[in-house]
């Protein structure tokens, strides 16, 4: 696959870099290392192609320092370095991507002080913004409890963020605290493109509003990327906990909580295996995708996922006038609601949405009480749903996600 060349040329580059640097003096202390925690980054909006390969130079050679002096703290417990050259193997025909993973391109968070950072945002900025050799970067996040709002931006793309220990992000905006954007809200929100996570609790804390509030959307994720992967994750909320904001997004194995809207978005997003517990309520619904025009490609499709929970939810609400969503293969508990789908109030939605179930099975998965407008599909109609290709993921996703189906 082409690997190799790419091995060569990531390694002779560090060499290079490692040549020119080996003359400083590398003291092996930790006010030392602390010393590089410190390091700040220029940012660089709109840096020349020149400029930003030196910068990122610059960062790796930062990075690679920091962990030789790790290195040499042999009494601190080790570190997992996992195989991740699996990751994004059909990268290369979007862009210049190498899926080589080195000291350094890995940075470690740790709270208790043996990685590189311990707080997740510094991690985050420190890595160059626009880098012109596009790296995966991958933050080992150490298990904890990181009391952070995480923002990444669509400059600093190609970023894995892999658990150890299932680390939680958690804050507790809302709506109202974050000037009345639901956007603005979430506990960690990512633009960068090709991003992956793995192991990780997103959380936002914010307590569940009383009936009628407004500006209580509290997100846990927000999701904009392109082309974004999340496995083996947790996203918790009261209401909103999913952003499923825009983009090609793959879920698979991860637990997401929540009551009102909480999977809610315009994204194009299959969930595979996946959990959605609904958290008590009176009223609520598992999702709201916000598909505008009958000529956007969004969507969500939930396949072989379980529904759980107690209260009573909808399998949607209309937001957008063209919502489109299908459960596939879905296990649904009695916590669904037998009309099953809302028009958001709008009548009009009702001839314009595009609501489905395909072989699903459990006490709530029943259509019989169904409202009209939705309806069991074909096996025609649902095979697009089926498939990885929903989100293009045959190119995208990597190869050790893919569902054996
Ligand atoms: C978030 O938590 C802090 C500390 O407990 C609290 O002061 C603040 O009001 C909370 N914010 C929201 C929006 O709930
Ligand atoms: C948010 O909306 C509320 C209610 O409409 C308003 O009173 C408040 O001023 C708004 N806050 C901001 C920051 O715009
Ligand atoms: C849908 O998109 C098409 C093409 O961009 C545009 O011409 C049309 O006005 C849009 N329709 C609605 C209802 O927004
Ligand atoms: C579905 O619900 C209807 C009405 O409550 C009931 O008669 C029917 O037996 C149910 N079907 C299944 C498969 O449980």
């Amino acid at each position: 696959m082409g690997a190799s060349r790419n091995v060569v040329s990531l390694s002779s580059f560090i060499f290079g870099a490692y040549i020119l640097l080996s003359a400083s003096t590398v003291n092996c202390n930790k006010d030392h290392l602390r010393g590089l925690q410190s390091i700040k980054w220029a940012p660089a909006s709109t840096p020349t192609m020149k400029q930003a390969v030196a910068e990122y130079e610059d960062w790796i050679e930062n990075v690679r320092m920091k962990h030789e002096l790790k290195q040499k703290l042999a009494d601190k417990p080790g570190m997992i370095q996992p195989d991740l050259t699996l990751d994004f193997p059909g990268m290369k025909q979007y862009t210049d991507w190498e899926s080589v993973v080195t000291p350094s391109t890995y940075i470690v968070v740790d709270q208790n002080g043996i990685g590189d950072f311990i707080s997740l945002s510094d991690a985050i900025n420190s890595i160059p913004k626009n880098r012109y050799r596009q790296y995966r970067i991958t933050i080992q996040l150490n298990a904890g409890v990181y009391r952070e709002k995480v923002t990444i931006e669509r400059t600093r793309p190609f970023i894995t963020l892999q658990g150890l220990g299932q680390p939680t992000i958690v804050w507790n905006d809302t709506n109202f605290h974050s000037g009345n954007h639901t956007f603005d809200s979430a506990t960690f929100g990512v633009a960068g493109n090709f991003f992956l996570a793995r192991y990780i609790t997103f959380q936002n804390t914010a307590p569940p509003p009383p009936p009628g509030a407004i500006g209580m959307q509290a997100v846990a994720l927000r999701v904009t990327s392109d082309y974004a992967a999340f496995h083996d994750c947790t996203i918790i909320g009261n209401q909103d906990s999913l952003y499923d904001h825009n983009g090609r997004h793959f879920y698979k194995d991860t637990f997401i909580q929540g009551s009102i809207d909480f999977i809610f978005g315009n994204g194009l997003s299959m969930f595979y295996n996946c959990e959605l517990n609904v958290m008590p309520t009176q009223w609520g619904a598992v999702t709201a995708q916000k598909r505008q025009n009958a000529t956007d490609n969004t969507g969500f499709s939930f396949l072989n996922c379980r529904i759980t929970g107690a209260g009573r939810v909808y399998l949607g609400r209309a937001w957008g006038p063209f919502s489109r969503v299908v459960y596939s293969f879905t296990w649904m508990s009695d916590v669904v609601y037998a009309p099953g789908w809302f028009d958001w109030g709008l009548p009009d939605r009702q001839l314009s949405v595009y609501y489905g179930q395909y072989r699903c099975s459990g006490p709530g998965a029943n259509e019989t009480g169904r409202v009209m407008w939705s309806r069991e599909l074909t096996n025609w109609e649902a095979a697009p749903f089926l498939s990885l290709n929903f989100v293009g993921g045959e190119d995208w996703i990597p190869q050790y996600l893919k569902p054996l189906v």
